[in-house]
């Protein structure tokens, strides 16, 4: 037998036994005529003592790092016991040993607080992937992977594999495209998500269909966005968004017991999408903590019904509030003895470029009753003190306000709100809560084509209220600065996203399943109807057969395993990941091909400068 037990495996009881080992050398040394040597493979260490009878051979096969090693030998009871790992009362007493492969030193040490940075960990992530941290992840993965499959089976769901070389699915990022070689001149499109095909599967009657599956974006990346990542992708018929939400709340429920051994018996919070921007500056709030945001001034035709308090704030002559479009208040608990230097560093951080803000005001909200701010010279301690208390900011808080353009300001005051969660320690990692953000807007307007986008993707069906809207009125936006009161604006989609700490982890959709909605759809959107044909012809036809009402949802597979395994960088999670410039460092990929490649595809390259 080539091993008779893992490095992880043996204990007390197995005192005096024979046992064979295989693994790496994670250290080695030298005690005075002895060698100690820890011995690791995927299941933990076990240590090794080679006695002095073995220092000649040793001499002759000197170890190193890395080195792949069988040894043979009795377990024996440690005398200085290491209680941080499960093998910590033994050890190996080494009676023959056979070096298997040697290694050259590696570029980094494989140890949980490893000496290599980021790049040449990925350049080397085979050995990357020796280390305990990434190892961690990779089977906190699995554990997900597995008790996904395993509710959805017992769920009646059922696992069907979907083609990768298709043709665009307009989940609205750009597609990576791969040349046909038999169809000069042609392209597939990688899937950014399998969306036409599970629908498909619904018009063939397959109820319930999941797949764990790759997809590709070509978009810009970010700590958890790749331009491959993996969806957990589900579709079922006959449901209403009701019968979603349970059923995959049940699924992350399930994933939190059998991964995390969480039970969360927390109902699971629900937000409209207008509330989620209103109270939070955006769609996928962070409800770990409070630290609601006060609108002190908002544009009036948006979230209209909402109550307008910006008398507070106005007719003292301080402009920038005066001239911003939108001034909105985060009240940071406890913070109201934070220094000039505190202060200076919040508004340092508000003006960085990926903020955008021009300044910060403050109000402190002493202990004793007193209020100073940065703009004593306008507003009275009256002032100060009415709109302290709008903004709900208590003694022993600092009220942080931003102003400016609307949609910037409110991303500025979520980002700010984040921040400052994190600052004050209000977003543990350990702590989950889940949010399903609903009734998100159907359409967007993309201001440079001056026309409607579907914010979700063009399969989404409207909420049924609003599909005479919908029907009834042209699409075409006459006045582009007035888009906002077109018709369209206010048409809700009957979609759903699923948020965990601040994160969009999934989102989906009850579907269009009538031809003529569908078209209508594709013609809001811009798409004349030879072009519809062309696109989504397959699908159009499909839903002249019989297509039965139905919706579905994909969580972010990898995003999902990041924030249980308490890291924001999706990264970690994926076994091969690629950077943040789409590269593969290690086998280097993108790379060129070569001629004959060319030649076959009938492409030639003419690279613009
Ligand atoms: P959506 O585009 O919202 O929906 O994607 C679903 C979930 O996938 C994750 N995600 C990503 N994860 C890593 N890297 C990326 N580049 C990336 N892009 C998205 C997110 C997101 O919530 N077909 C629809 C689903 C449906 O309607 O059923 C879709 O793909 O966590």
């Amino acid at each position: 037998m080539f091993r008779t037990h893992t490095c992880g495996q043996l204990r007390i009881a197995d005192k005096d036994t024979t046992v064979t080992l295989a693994g790496w050398v994670q250290t080695v040394r030298k005690f005075g005529s002895i060698t100690f040597v820890d011995l690791r493979d995927r299941y933990g260490i076990t240590q090794l003592l080679f006695s002095e009878s073995l220092n000649a051979e040793l001499d002759a096969n000197p170890l190193g790092r890395e080195f792949v090693l069988q040894v043979t030998g009795t377990v024996n009871e440690r005398s200085n016991k290491n209680n941080n790992i499960p093998t910590g009362d033994i050890e190996l007493l080494v009676t023959t040993f056979k070096i298997l492969n040697k290694s050259i030193t590696p570029p980094f040490t494989i140890q949980d607080d490893t000496d290599g940075g980021d790049d040449l960990r990925m350049k080397y992530r085979f050995l990357d992937l020796r280390r305990n941290a990434v190892k961690k992840n990779l089977e906190l993965r699995y554990a997900v992977g597995r008790s996904t499959r395993n509710y959805l089976h017992e769920n009646n769901f059922m696992d069907i594999e979907t083609p990768f070389l298709i043709k665009s699915t307009q989940e609205g990022a750009r597609d990576f495209v791969v040349p046909s070689r038999m169809n000069a001149g042609q392209f597939y499109a990688l899937p950014q998500s399998p969306q036409t095909f599970k629908q498909l599967l619904m018009v063939s009657g397959y109820d319930r269909y999941y797949q764990i599956v790759k997809c590709f974006r070509d978009e810009d990346l970010r700590a958890d966005r790749q331009p491959e990542f993996t969806q957990i992708d589900c579709e079922m018929c006959f449901v209403e968004q009701e019968d979603i939400l349970q059923m995959f709340e049940g699924l992350v429920k399930r994933i939190f017991k059998d991964v995390k051994n969480i039970d969360y018996t927390d109902v699971v919070e629900r937000m409209t999408w207008e509330n989620a921007m209103w109270t939070y500056g955006n769609d996928k709030p962070d409800i770990r903590f409070e630290m609601k945001l006060t609108n002190l001034k908002f544009p009036s035709h948006t979230f209209l019904g909402q109550q307008d308090i910006s008398s507070l704030i106005s007719g003292v002559d301080f402009k920038v509030f005066d001239e911003a479009e939108t001034v909105i208040a985060v009240a940071a608990t406890g913070c109201s003895e934070y220094t000039r230097k505190q202060t200076d560093e919040l508004t340092e951080w508000v003006k960085r470029p990926q903020v955008g803000m021009k300044g910060l005001v403050y109000i402190k909200c002493n202990i004793d009753g007193t209020f100073k701010s940065s703009v004593d010279k306008f507003y009275s301690e009256a002032k100060l003190k009415a709109i302290a208390e709008a903004a709900n900011a208590k003694a022993g808080d600092l009220l942080l306000i931003v102003a400016g353009a609307e949609e910037r300001t409110r991303k500025a005051a979520s980002d700010l709100r984040m921040y400052l969660g994190s600052q004050l320690g209000l977003r543990k990692t350990e702590e989950f809560k889940l949010l399903w953000v609903l009734d998100f807007p159907l359409f967007e307007y993309a201001e440079e084509d001056n026309r409607w986008v579907a914010r979700h993707h063009p399969f989404t069906s409207p909420k049924p209220s609003d599909i005479e809207t919908m029907i009834g009125n042209d699409p075409t936006i006459n006045n582009a600065a007035e888009y906002l009161k077109h018709p369209y604006a206010n048409i809700k989609a009957n979609a759903y996203d699923m948020v965990l700490n601040g994160n969009e982890i999934g989102g989906g959709s009850i579907r269009i399943f009538q031809k003529e909605l569908q078209q209508k759809m594709f013609a809001a959107l811009g798409m004349d109807e030879q072009e519809q044909q062309h696109k989504f012809g397959f699908l159009l036809g499909a839903f002249e057969y019989g297509a039965p009402p139905h919706g579905g949802i994909a969580f972010g597979f990898d995003r999902l395993c990041s924030i249980l395994g308490g890291s924001e960088s999706i990264r970690d999670f994926i076994a091969f990941p690629k950077n943040n410039s789409g590269r593969d460092v290690m086998i280097d990929a993108p790379s060129t091909i070569d001629d004959k490649q060319f030649d076959e595809l009938q492409i030639k390259l003419d690279l613009k400068s």
